[in-house]
């Protein structure tokens, strides 16, 4: 069965730049590209597409009578810790159903040091930390000791981390925990460094997720990434590589997936789910964070790990929609049902 699909995203072009914006300030919105992708997709497999766009436009559409039977959801939100929870709570209000997590998931995930508190509570494995601002004790306030790593609490896209975030003394600490603070506005995620290899783990579903296979990062083509890390600089540079399937073995592998699909369920993720990772020397990997809102351009890595499944890209966004109809009551659309139970 076709359906009329509401399209919302948050489009780089749309930002309302200001002059104490960092450089990374646009990092996560959508380019027109997975737009495109993204209606192409829906297209090819005979739904109707109707491009909303951002809050603002949505609130405008309601106003105007929109009907669509579900909205598939990109949009990263503008400003604030709830930003992502903007457009998920708006189609709740008005019970419009929707694909992937609802406001509160989106809140606790945004805010990374929330995500890890349910990770903690529920064992999945994640890095010691403590969060930082400018009026803490930061010697009293580090019971790990060093190297730590300060990051943004509620950033993504790895915007604030540079080569300085890896601090070793109190000294380095202090500065990055004031330039977090000061040019980011909010508090700095102190987190052990974990020295050692990067992967990362794509989840869909809902029932019984499924994990896809486990991607590797690559720094200068070395996946031993040791005390290298994902900063922006290396986003800016195209320097990262992408390993799909990771060479790694086999009891690792199932290792990542298990964890993800433990860390996708207990944040209570829906229809879709990027969760990284970081693995210690000895082979012990933590959860840094899950990205329920993974970015879906057909150049990156979540349709990577669908196409070393089997999955094209059509096929992949087909069937995190079908997980969302499915969710919501909605008749999978015959043609499509042999594909959502590949
Ligand atoms: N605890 C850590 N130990 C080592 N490297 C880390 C740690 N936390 C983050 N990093 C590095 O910083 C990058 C970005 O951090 P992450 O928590 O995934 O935030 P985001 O991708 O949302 O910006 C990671 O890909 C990793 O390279
Ligand atoms: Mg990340």
């Amino acid at each position: 069965m076709p359906y009329r699909i509401g399209l919302t995203y948050d489009l780089k072009t749309d930002w309302i730049a200001s002059s104490d914006d960092p450089i990374d300030a646009t990092a996560e919105l959508d380019g027109t590209d997975t737009v495109e992708a993204l209606t192409a997709a829906f297209r090819a497999n005979g739904h109707e597409v109707v491009a909303i766009g951002n809050a603002k436009n949505l609130l405008a559409a309601i106003d105007k009578g929109l009907k669509v039977d579900l909205v598939f959801n990109i949009a990263e939100g503008y400003r604030g810790r709830n930003r992502e929870s903007q457009i998920p709570n708006i189609l709740e209000m008005f019970n419009i159903p929707f694909s992937g997590a609802d406001a509160l998931a989106l809140g606790v995930t945004l805010d990374k040091a929330v995500a890890k508190k349910c990770w903690v509570a529920d064992g999945v494995p994640t890095g010691k930390f403590f969060e930082a601002t400018l009026d803490d004790d930061l010697v009293q306030l580090n019971k790990i000791g060093y190297p730590l790593i300060v990051k943004t609490s509620q950033e993504g896209t790895s915007k604030g981390i540079t080569k300085n975030s890896r601090v070793t003394n109190i000294d380095e600490l202090r500065t990055e925990v004031a330039k977090i603070c000061n040019v980011y506005k909010q508090p700095a995620l102190c987190e052990q460094f974990i020295k050692g290899t990067e992967f990362t783990v794509a989840v869909i579903g809902n029932k019984n997720p499924i994990a896809l296979p486990v991607v590797q990062y690559a720094v200068g083509g070395n996946v031993q990434m040791g005390n290298e890390f994902y900063s922006y600089e290396h986003i800016v540079s195209k320097s990262v590589q992408y390993i799909c399937p990771a060479a790694i073995d086999v009891a690792l592998a199932k290792n990542l997936q298990d964890i993800a699909i433990a860390a996708y369920k207990s944040i209570e993720c829906r229809d879709l789910g990027r969760v990284d990772f970081r693995v210690d020397e000895t082979g012990k990997p933590y959860v840094l964070e899950i990205n329920p809102l993974p970015n879906l351009s057909p150049s990156e890595v979540f349709p990577m790990c669908a196409k070393a499944a089997g999955m094209t890209y059509n096929q992949l966004i087909n069937k995190i929609l079908n997980y969302a109809l499915e969710r919501n009551g909605l008749v999978v659309p015959r043609a499509q049902e042999a594909l959502s139970s590949k």
